[in-house]
């Protein structure tokens, strides 16, 4: 079955001699055991409790997993917790209260520093302003607010009190926003006036209107002035300043609320296969446990560190890498609010020599860009602090491997390309840096005590190199315990493909391709369902299909992800008017703007083509896979079997002869 579904195109098996971790690092690595791999396999799934003994609870656990429903397992249960409290106030009691927490830079080169007694200050005023409001255990909490310390500083009050919260990344639409509060039932809403992009003022206020106009319930909202007198804005009814919100319970503190260890921390949307978004939802003790593990043992992460994971917390590495991992820790989080690229390119070095930052954790559509721009940007800058690097969110093939390798980690860091998703909350996939050979390109072994496997479209494991479907054998802490919109859908995303309840076997699809090699390193192939993975960003084709389609004059739209010659995916959407409007440039501006405002600006489609009709099955089925091939410059296979075969060739004459093709 290698390829006949062409996964894997872009992806040659690792290239180069395996490389083993420094001995430099491996003498001050967190995780060293090799055994560590089979003493969890033999001990499972009591291994687990290596992660859950990072935290602090209030009552201990007695179960470690409890499966008598699956899929819905339960973690530490018994076990009551409050995360807020393991990322603040046991590391006050710890005598801590002057080390960092918080190393913010802002996108006009402000800093700002918050001890881990700042931190906690200004949560629990918060909570204790929340609570005032009325926000109870279990009331879902809307963030919506750009890379700025008052989003970490929400989301801690909220895991305080113990109300869920819910952070729609900033650059999604108001209609987005307007979806999930929606799908969330949420009546509290923590945004801003506005932000910095490139210099310019963003009015985010303004979308948070339109949101709440589309909304049914009464939405109780603090409104953060982050642009002051650059964009000044008025508060309307049910809207409050944050500042004067907080300010008014000065000095207050809040008990830490102990939470079951299976309830909710936090809801995260995020595209699935159709055009409604999943609400993830995940618990509090085997999420936390997970990612303080990870935290742990694969990024190397130490008390005394200064650490950076250079992502946005309105995504899941956000969440798990730059709040609950780190601060569980007790480490020193770096929080960037700007882009790589401004006000120059050398932004994220200076920062990284600056604040001598010892652990680096980025994507490799960054990668990619840094390689782009060359190495001169970071040899201007002293980087010899770093001593481990960390990819994440896409396959990085060997040569931005190796760039960074050589350029950033000046070959001492070792990297861990750590495979993981929103529904699995922390890392799942990766080498544990202090123990195994990297091998470029390949992702790593699963963690220990986790079970991925690689299987045909009829569940069946395939040999070594072999592509198929990866899936998860083995439940782990971290895992998403249900969606928000339903146990059902939950299930069916999930669950249903490649389970055998009968005989009790529950495996997790992840929707990814992949290959293993006789060592058990995973190569991702990419997603085999109909999400794009744009520059890091999770698109569902589905949503920006339906954005297309609602404008006047189009027909039918089918999207796809096109590999561009950087390895970059962009967003190709082809599509066919209705008989009574042609393709125009009225239309595709029109299509653009529509996908801008229904999802976002990162869902803005790189090419619009158009055609009389999209290639289908004889059953009616647009062969979105096809098209794939044809945006790729692909061989096609045979097409005859096609409705309307002929469409193709006039398809590939509209790309390849308009000035799609790169460069
Ligand atoms: C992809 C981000 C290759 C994968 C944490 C997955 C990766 C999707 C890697 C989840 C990696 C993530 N190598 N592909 N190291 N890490 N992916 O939910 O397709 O935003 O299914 O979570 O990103 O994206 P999500």
């Amino acid at each position: 079955m290698v390829d006949r579904n062409g996964w894997g195109r872009e992806r040659p098996a690792p290239t180069g001699a395996p490389r083993s971790p420094p001995a430099a690092f491996v003498e001050q690595a967190n995780v060293t055991d090799e055994e560590i791999y089979e003493a969890f396999d033999e001990n499972w799934p009591a291994c687990w409790e290596r992660a859950a003994e990072l935290l602090t609870w209030n009552e201990p656990y007695d179960t470690v997993l409890e499966a008598e429903d699956a899929p819905f397992y339960r973690w530490f249960t018994g076990g009551t917790l409050n995360a807020s409290y393991n990322c603040l106030d046991r590391h006050l009691e710890a005598g801590r209260k002057t080390h960092t927490a918080i190393r913010w830079e802002g996108k006009r080169g402000e800093r700002e520093t918050y001890t881990y007694r700042d931190l906690y200050v200004e949560v629990n005023e918060l909570a204790a302003a929340l609570r005032a409001l009325g926000v109870g255990e279990d009331d879902a909490v809307t963030i919506y607010l750009p890379m700025i310390p008052e989003l970490p500083i929400a989301m801690l009050a909220c895991a305080r009190i113990g109300a869920p919260h819910s952070v729609v990344f900033a650059g999604l639409s108001s209609e987005a926003l307007a979806t999930r509060m929606d799908a969330a039932e949420s009546e509290y809403l923590i945004t801003c006036d506005g932000y910095y992009r490139r210099g310019d003022a963003f009015n985010q206020k303004a979308k948070t209107d339109n949101a709440r106009i589309a909304l049914e319930q009464d939405v109780q909202t603090i409104v953060v002035d982050r642009l002051g007198d650059d964009l000044p804005h008025v508060l309307g009814e049910n809207e409050r300043d944050y500042d004067d919100f907080r300010e008014a319970f000065e000095g207050e503190t809040v008990e830490p609320v102990p939470r079951d260890a299976e309830d909710m921390l936090f809801l995260m949307y995020t595209s699935g296969t159709t055009g409604q978004p999943k609400g993830v939802v995940h618990s509090t003790g085997g999420y936390l446990a997970h990612v303080a593990w990870t935290s742990h043992a694969v990024l190397d992460v130490k008390p005394e560190d200064t650490y950076w994971c250079a992502a946005d917390i309105g995504w899941i590495t956000g969440h798990s890498y730059i709040v609950y991992g780190p601060l569980a820790l007790g480490t020193t989080t770096v929080m960037y609010e700007g882009t790589p690229d401004y006000p120059d390119r050398g932004r994220l070095w200076e920062i990284v020599d600056r604040n001598a930052v010892d652990v680096f954790y980025t994507a490799p559509t960054a990668i990619r860009a840094f390689m782009k721009w060359g190495e001169e940007f970071p040899e201007g800058y002293d980087l010899s602090s770093l001593r481990l690097l960390g990819s994440v969110g896409e396959p990085i093939s060997s040569r931005p491997w190796r760039w960074y390798h050589e350029h950033i980690g000046n070959e001492e860091c070792p990297i861990v390309d750590t495979w993981w998703q929103t529904e699995t909350g922390a890392i799942t996939v990766s080498t544990l840096p202090g123990i195994d050979e990297m091998k470029p390109g390949a992702a790593g072994p699963a963690l220990p005590g986790t079970d991925a496997r690689v299987v045909d479209d009829s569940g069946d494991e395939v040999g070594p190199d072999e592509a198929g479907y990866l899936v998860l054998a083995r439940p782990w802490p971290g895992m998403a315990r249900t969606l928000y919109d339903g146990d059902d859908r939950f299930v069916a995303e999930y669950w249903r493909r490649f389970s055998d309840p009968g005989d009790d076997r529950w495996w997790y699809e992840s929707g990814d391709a992949a290959r293993i090699d006789a060592d058990g390193y995973i190569t991702i192939l990419g997603r085999v369902d109909d999400v794009i993975n744009a520059s890091g960003h999770r698109l569902s084709t589905m949503e920006i299909e339906s954005a297309i389609t609602n404008v006047d004059g189009v027909a039918e739209a089918a999207v796809v992800g096109r590999s561009n010659a950087t390895a970059e995916t962009e967003i190709y959407a082809y599509v066919s008017t209705d008989g009574h409007n042609d393709p125009d440039a009225a239309i595709r501006e029109a299509i653009v703007e529509n996908v801008e405002a229904t999802i976002g600006p990162i869902a803005r489609p790189e090419q619009v083509i158009f055609t009389p009709e999209l290639p289908k099955t004889r059953s009616g089925k647009i062969m979105r896979r096809l098209l794939e091939d044809v945006a790729n410059g692909e061989e096609l296979g045979d097409t005859s079997a096609l409705r309307n075969p002929e469409i193709v060739g006039e398809i590939q004459a509209e790309i390849f002869g308009a000035d799609a093709v790169d460069e």
